[in-house]
């Protein structure tokens, strides 16, 4: 069965004032990405649980939640319980087990993602990924939109890619950060599924026909 990549537009490039119509405009995505962000395990400073409601709200498509702030284990389970499809928690915000989170969001009503900076080895996690359903392996450093893509992180996409394909892990494996048409291609072909794209989405001038294209070539270049 070919992979059938997803594409998740970031309403982090989106016109913060006009939430709504931005998420209307990705309608045809296949998740809307919301980067939640405490000026504390990143240098920025977002939206929060009341935000991200009222945008589950009025979002045409299910919510994916990415969470870059410390101690994920007290406000994630909050994202599940408002209805977002997949909730993610950076593995380096955790303080204990990575899958007591897991097992809370699961048991709210959510997919469980955990998260990688670049500089953090796939090693560090594996022992934790098979209580998970997503893992996001970050191919910017976490904290703004519009930097450019860090090809030398998508050894560890292609190893995890491994691992699912030989049955050890059962997960969607995304990345975030410099996703364009200039680099969705090696990401699809090292073994993304999910493509999470701020400023190639929003920053062109029609959403729609963004999205449909880089869908076209991560399927394209699905291996
Ligand atoms: C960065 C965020 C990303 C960001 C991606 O910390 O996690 O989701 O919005 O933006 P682009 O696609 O512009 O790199
Ligand atoms: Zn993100």
């Amino acid at each position: 069965m070919p992979r059938q990549p997803m594409i998740a537009p970031s309403l982090l490039s989106a016109d913060f004032a006009r939430l709504a119509e931005e998420a209307q405009r990705v309608a045809d995505a296949d998740w809307l990405h919301v980067d939640v962000m405490d000026a504390h395990f990143v240098p920025n400073l977002t939206l929060g649980l009341p935000v991200a409601q009222a945008i589950q709200k009025v979002s045409p498509v299910p919510l994916d939640c990415h969470l870059m702030i410390d101690a994920p284990e007290r406000w994630a389970p909050g994202y599940a319980e408002m209805g977002a499809r997949n909730v993610t928690v950076h593995a380096e915000a955790c303080s204990g087990d990575p899958r007591a989170v897991a097992r809370d969001l699961r048991a709210a009503g959510s997919l469980a993602g955990l998260a990688i900076k670049p500089g953090t080895p796939l090693d560090d996690v594996l022992d934790a990924l098979p209580g998970f359903d997503t893992l996001l392996v970050m191919t910017v450093e976490p904290g703004f939109g519009g930097q450019d893509f860090i090809a030398e992180v998508l050894p560890k996409v292609r190893r995890a890619r491994t691992l699912v394909e030989t049955g050890h892990l059962r997960l969607f494996i995304e990345v975030d950060g410099g996703i364009n048409a200039d680099t969705i291609e090696q990401a699809s072909e090292a073994g993304a599924d999910v493509f999470v794209a701020g400023s190639a989405v929003y920053g062109a001038d029609d959403p729609a026909k963004a999205i449909a294209a880089l869908r076209a070539q991560a399927t394209a270049a699905t291996r």
